[in-house]
């Protein structure tokens, strides 16, 4: 793992070319932002948008925010550029690149060692961490060796999105996938990419979910999210953040329970006991771990 993990209940985009959106997203409670400066914004203004994101990111006060940009994909023209100007221009006020479109490690490396370079460089005081999308079923295929491809890699994110498109799927507005698909649609890639980030230490977070219309749907796939494992979900309104963040912070009584599973199971081993019982259902080893995934989260968002 990269660092001491930080909070992700939620990640807000935000188009990069719309500098009239910057202060409500600087001022929202997302855990993180990030100015998009691929499929937000138009082709024509990828370039134009580097020097906004990257003041905006300088200039604003994002408070506990982590800060960060979505570049392009690395077999575009523009990737490279995405990193030197912002990282040149914003320096420690950028936290995270976010990585889209990752098939293989090799993509990951590519943006780790121009980093490096660049940091030694500008002589960068803070190390620039990364997050990958993984939208594309080459990616899916890859995911083992891209959640171990660098130590900067903080977290994978599942991109329904693109990973649609990639897969060949028929959705279009006769076929609803969340409405129309009998369970979900593309649990088999949300599974992968879960499992694969925690063999590995990272967080997983899910997709986005366009219809910002509708906050109890949402409220609903954070929530079947967050019982796979999923740390948080992408937000693309400011109005699912806090839906976002609720979800995935556990409740009073379920970090009251983990607190009396940790106590019951330490009282059974010192009786010499490997179970024992809380509210008429077993605690064991695996318990304990459930219970202390609770409280790792809970401390986590204490601060
Ligand atoms: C996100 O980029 C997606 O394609 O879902
Ligand atoms: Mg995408």
């Amino acid at each position: 793992m990269a660092s001491t993990p930080r909070p992700r209940r939620s990640e807000l985009a935000t188009p990069a070319s719309n500098d009239g959106m910057f202060a409500k997203a600087a001022a929202s409670d997302a855990d993180l932002v990030f100015l998009d400066l691929e499929d937000a914004c138009a082709p024509a203004e990828r370039e134009s948008a580097r020097g906004k994101a990257a003041d905006a990111l300088r200039d604003l006060d994002w408070g506990r925010t982590l800060r960060a940009i979505r570049m392009n994909a690395i077999d575009t023209r523009w990737a490279y550029g995405d990193v030197i100007e912002t990282v040149t221009r914003a320096r420690e006020a950028l936290d995270v690149i976010i990585v889209p479109k990752v098939r293989r490690a090799r993509d990951v490396w590519w943006v780790d060692t121009l980093l490096t370079q660049l940091e030694d460089t500008l002589g960068l005081r803070k190390r620039i961490a990364l997050e990958v999308l993984i939208e594309e079923t080459e990616g899916l295929e890859n995911v083992g060796e891209i959640v171990r491809s660098s130590d900067r890699l903080e977290a994978v994110i599942f991109g329904a999105g693109d990973f649609s498109a990639s897969q060949g799927a028929r959705v279009n507005t006769n076929f609803d996938p969340v409405v129309d698909y009998p369970g979900d649609m593309w649990h088999y890639a949300r599974a992968r990419v879960i499992v694969a980030a925690r063999s590995a230490g990272i967080a997983a977070i899910d997709a986005p979910f366009p219809n910002f219309r509708d906050p109890d749907a949402y409220r609903v796939a954070c929530e079947r999210a967050a019982a796979m494992g999923y740390v948080g979900k992408w937000a693309i309104h400011p109005s699912q953040v806090e839906l976002a963040n609720t979800a995935f912070a556990p409740t009073t009584a379920e970090i009251e329970h983990a607190r009396r599973v940790v106590a019951a199971y330490r009282e059974a081993e010192a009786a010499g006991k490997g179970a024992t019982s809380v509210d008429g259902m077993l605690v064991d080893a695996a318990h304990l771990r459930h219970a202390e995934t609770v409280s790792t989260m809970a401390r986590l968002l204490e601060n």
